[in-house]
């Protein structure tokens, strides 16, 4: 059976935080978003998924964190496997064995990790050699944000129009710039809705059109804070265009409204910090959790008065880090 054991690939893939968000589809099907977006890949923070192609498999399989899979994450995630066959000419099914070394439900969207992960290893197991950009067009497919972290650093979406034009790339390497990202988690339940269902509402608002209108402004002063590592201007960004996807979210319908008291007690310490020249800011995903963004030298005192704060029922810390890799494969 040796050419059945080659058809078996492992790969690493790392969840993002964007700095200026994804929300809303121009097309749902292929997740080519609305507006352009930026983040960082966030290190120590791993998914680590191994796919198997054999003949001897009746059917898809797939375990996250020990359990199988059902229902639609189990849909969503043949869909894609029936991509990577379509590509390869490969039809076996799969096995696919996934684990997260962090917590789901806790902001930190495990999608984006998963899917580069399984973009990766799933390719590799069937023999293809995809470059970059064409792991990210196809990771983008599983899960929008999952294009960005095929890449390590800081990364840019650009949004582009069509399969082909839609694509991450790295704007600077994880060295760049020394920032921290204290995930400041309010909340461990999981998330009533969805990103999926939250792009499909977010035209539903009347205010959708006026941020995408704006993002590409906003995508060049993120950009040119981050290559000129100008704290202050990236804050004053980040924190808008977080602003401007909730006012979105709960102008929508039915509204999304996912902060919680803690999530505004959080926001509030994060502006007193900063008026008192903390470089530190905030920015929040589809949930109440609160990513704090500091630079590395204040990471302790910002630390120090996040855990003083009411419900904060756990703080993680995480950098820049790396993008997606292999890290075992039939061949090796
Ligand atoms: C709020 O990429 O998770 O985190 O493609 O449906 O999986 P799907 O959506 P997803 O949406 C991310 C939304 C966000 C903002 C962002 O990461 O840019």
């Amino acid at each position: 059976m040796k050419f059945d054991d080659q058809l078996f690939a492992t790969a690493i893939a790392s969840p993002n935080i964007a700095l200026i968000k994804y929300w809303g589809n121009r097309d749902d099907v292929l997740n080519i978003p609305s507006n352009g977006s930026i983040s960082i890949t966030l290190a120590n923070l791993v998914t680590k998924t191994t796919v198997v192609f054999s003949p001897e498999y009746s059917k898809d399989t797939l375990i996250l964190d020990s359990i199988e899979l059902s229902g639609q994450p189990a849909k969503r995630a043949t869909t894609f496997l029936d991509e990577v066959r379509n590509m390869s000419g490969i039809s076996f099914n799969a096995r696919v064995t996934s684990e997260n070394n962090f917590p789901m439900g806790t902001g930190i969207a495990s999608s984006a990790s998963a899917f580069a992960a399984l973009a990766l290893a799933a390719t590799s197991a069937a023999g293809l050699q995809l470059n970059d950009k064409e792991l990210s067009i196809l990771a983008r497919k599983g899960s929008g944000s999952a294009c960005r972290s095929i890449f390590g650093g800081f990364v840019e979406w650009v949004a582009g129009n069509s399969d082909q034009t839609s694509y991450a790339k790295q704007l600077c390497a994880s060295d760049h710039w020394e920032l921290v990202d204290l995930v400041t988690i309010v909340d461990t339940t999981h998330k009533r809705v969805t990103s999926k269902v939250g792009h499909q509402s977010a035209l539903t608002s009347p205010l959708q059109a006026t941020r995408i209108a704006d993002a590409p402004h906003r995508l060049d002063l993120c950009r040119n804070a981050i290559l000129s590592k100008d704290f202050e201007l990236l804050a004053d960004i980040v924190e808008l265009d977080c602003n401007m996807m909730h006012a979105v979210m709960i102008t929508s319908n039915p509204p999304l409204l996912y902060w919680q008291p803690a999530t505004i007690n959080i926001i509030k310490e994060v502006k007193y910090l900063r008026s008192q020249g903390i470089p530190v800011c905030y920015t929040i995903d589809a949930g109440p959790n609160v990513h704090v963004i500091v630079e590395k030298p204040y990471k302790h005192d910002v630390l120090e008065c996040l855990n003083s704060l009411d419900d904060v029922v756990e703080i993680i810390s995480s950098k820049p880090g790396g993008g997606a890799k292999i890290i075992n494969n039939g061949s090796t």
